[in-house]
């Protein structure tokens, strides 16, 4: 059996030898991506050459993508949902296509890890008249013919969900299984968003592992889309060749692949057993937390799941800087660690365990993942403190059930946003201390979340489009822009201020720099000046490609560390400004319309400032 590093180290080898050069991953936190709280795949860095930007490591690109989805927190608990995972990751950037990738990936999953192809399905997309974009025979053709290679007669299916497998091998699905893009299926997708059909690849196994004849659709026929569990989805080959525009689908300038494929559920079919909670990534943690509570994984699934999800999770988002708080991601990682707190609290484990559980991980993800090692004791601190806070919470939320004898939805509602308390949790401690809870009191709690949740939906949305629209020429402008004002800034202020994050949408710039006083008027003025003269001067913005010890000797800014591949870009405007980025960029500073200027100047954390900036 191969570990989870053996297992990621081969597939990048095996990139490595079709040419593919090997990156590091992003961090969790999307830099320069106004769009997203989070990098949640493989892709999501790699969207501006996509779109046709060059990258300075050629025209194919490997890499293993932390990535974390936070929609997905509430289904953890089963044997395949987390929140955060690998994505094992290959790009062609208008390089080679179809054939290439099908054949590779077969190639990979069949002889390289030697999965059975026996047990291997695939789907492909059904073509879709109303958006004019035709059925993938191509690819069905080529699936065949691999199929065929070792004695496999691999039929295509359509209709599946409605007619059984047929002993098919390869089905046809529409937009909603068989598309990708970061938005989802075409509908949801923004003007300007790529996207495009995609042929994944799933394992079976076992009618057995299935729970179809005990389902709610145990009448509707069991197929490779369904979810009783006998399939399982471990790779996704998308054909990104499509743009949205007014008009409806265009091609994107060149012909991309985007694959992504969870290093934990493909160890899973490795390992012929669906719980991913059962490969080597948890056995370390699991051991700890069966020796804290003196209670067997197999007879407390649900917890150790969130437990063990959880925690890796807050590990690894801690370790990208995101530190638990009432808002944006650190919000995601205060839910993460209370999850995981109350969960334990019922495995009986009373004491604060979470940085414990954290080292654990370290320890194992540190020689791909360095970052971890260096933060260690501020991974290790952070989850301590959020913890012991919650810990209070926690008696003090269990104690209200004891003011009551019957509650309405108002306390539930309050126990679960307020206390943190899950709806199970709830029913549980109310069922132990006789404590009524009716059906309406459910519904009333119901509601009142429904509510809580279309609010912070349409925020959310708010913030999708906001961004995903605007791949427009203001948000390039912005965006060079901001490479202005941070030389600027360190012009002013010193050498010591160095670019912390920033948000660009179009109608502002907000960026967060290291610096620890308030600005003074006549800064902000100078930074002002700085900027203005640079976009008065009509400079050309130019871009170089060169090692990251290059770029340092030129004297460009970045972050000097694990952070970058081989190869980078620098893109220079003038003497004003030199920074390492992956663009894109303005031309010239003359396609600047107006004026800079600082809004406001305010404080965002511990030794980090904020500016928003606007163009007027
Ligand atoms: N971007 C594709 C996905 O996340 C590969 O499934």
């Amino acid at each position: 059996m191969l570990t989870a590093k053996e297992l990621r180290q081969k597939y990048l080898d095996f990139f490595k030898s079709k040419e593919h050069a090997i990156i590091p991953s992003a961090p969790l936190v999307p830099e320069n991506d106004p769009t997203t709280l989070f990098t949640g795949s493989g892709m999501q860095p790699m969207i501006t050459y996509l779109m046709g930007e060059s990258h300075p490591l050629g025209k194919r690109i490997a890499d293993s993508q932390k990535s974390f989805r936070s929609g997905d927190i509430e289904d953890v608990g089963d044997n395949r949902h987390t929140t955060f995972f690998e994505m094992l990751g290959n790009w062609s950037l208008g390089d080679y296509f179809k054939k290439d990738q099908i054949t590779w990936m077969f190639e990979f999953l069949t002889k390289e890890i030697g999965l059975d192809q026996k047990n291997l399905y695939v789907t492909v997309f059904r073509g879709d008249e109303s958006l004019n974009i035709p059925r993938d025979d191509e690819s069905v053709g080529i699936w065949k013919e691999l199929f065929k290679g070792v004695g496999i007669e691999a039929q295509d299916v359509n209709f599946a969900e409605r007619d059984g497998m047929q002993d098919g091998r390869i089905f046809y699905y529409p937009v909603e299984k068989n598309w990708w893009s970061r938005a989802g299926v075409p509908a949801n997708m923004p003007i300007g968003e790529p996207g495009g059909p995609d042929s994944e690849m799933f394992w079976d196994f076992g009618v057995e592992r299935g729970i179809h004849e005990e389902s709610a659709w145990k009448d509707e026929p069991c197929h490779v889309n369904c979810d009783c569990g006998r399939f399982m989805e471990i790779g996704n080959n998308v054909f990104m060749e499509y743009l949205k525009t007014e008009k409806g689908f265009e091609f994107l300038k060149q012909k991309n692949v985007d694959f992504g494929g969870g290093l934990e559920r493909i160890l899973a079919a490795l390992n012929n057993d669906p719980d991913i909670f059962l490969t080597d990534i948890f056995e370390k943690a699991k051991a700890e937390i069966e020796k804290l509570s003196g209670k067997k994984y197999a007879d407390n699934k649900e917890a150790y799941r969130v437990i063990l999800d959880h925690l890796r999770a807050a590990t690894f988002l801690i370790g990208d800087g995101v530190l638990p708080s009432n808002k944006d991601q650190g919000y995601f990682v205060r839910r993460l660690i209370r999850r995981a707190v109350r969960f334990a609290h019922k495995l009986g484990i009373e004491n604060n365990f979470c940085g414990d559980v954290a080292k654990i991980f370290i320890e194992d993800y540190k020689s791909e993942y360095a970052n971890l090692e260096t933060d260690q004791e501020m991974i290790v601190a952070e989850l301590g403190k959020e913890e012991n806070k919650f810990r209070e919470t926690l008696e003090k939320g269990l104690k209200e059930f004891e003011k009551y004898i019957q509650i309405d939805g108002k306390v539930i509602f309050n126990l679960y946003t307020t206390y943190g308390f899950p709806k199970e949790l709830i029913a549980e401690e109310a069922k132990e201390r006789g404590v009524e809870v009716t059906t309406e009191n459910w519904q009333e709690f119901e509601e009142l979340f429904k509510k809580h949740q279309d609010l912070s939906r349409t925020a959310a949305e708010g913030k999708f489009k906001g961004g995903l629209a605007d791949y427009s020429e203001k948000t390039t402008q912005f965006h060079t822009i901001a490479h202005l004002m941070l030389a600027g800034l360190r012009k002013v202020l010193g050498e010591n201020v160095h670019q912390k994050g920033s948000n660009i949408n179009g109608e502002r710039i907000r960026f967060d720099f290291s610096h620890p006083d308030k600005m003074t008027d006549e800064q902000k003025k100078a930074v002002e000046e700085f900027v203005n003269e640079a976009i008065e001067s009509k400079t050309e913005v130019a871009m170089e490609e060169m090692t990251p010890e290059e770029a340092k000797n030129a004297g460009a800014e970045g972050e000097f560390g694990h952070k970058y591949g081989d190869r980078v870009k620098v893109y220079s405007v003038g003497e004003y400004s030199r920074e390492i980025c992956g663009g894109p960029h303005i031309k010239n500073t003359a396609e600047i319309q107006g004026k800079f200027r600082i809004q406001k100047e305010e404080s965002s954390s511990a030794g980090v400032r904020r500016i928003k900036a606007v163009v007027e």
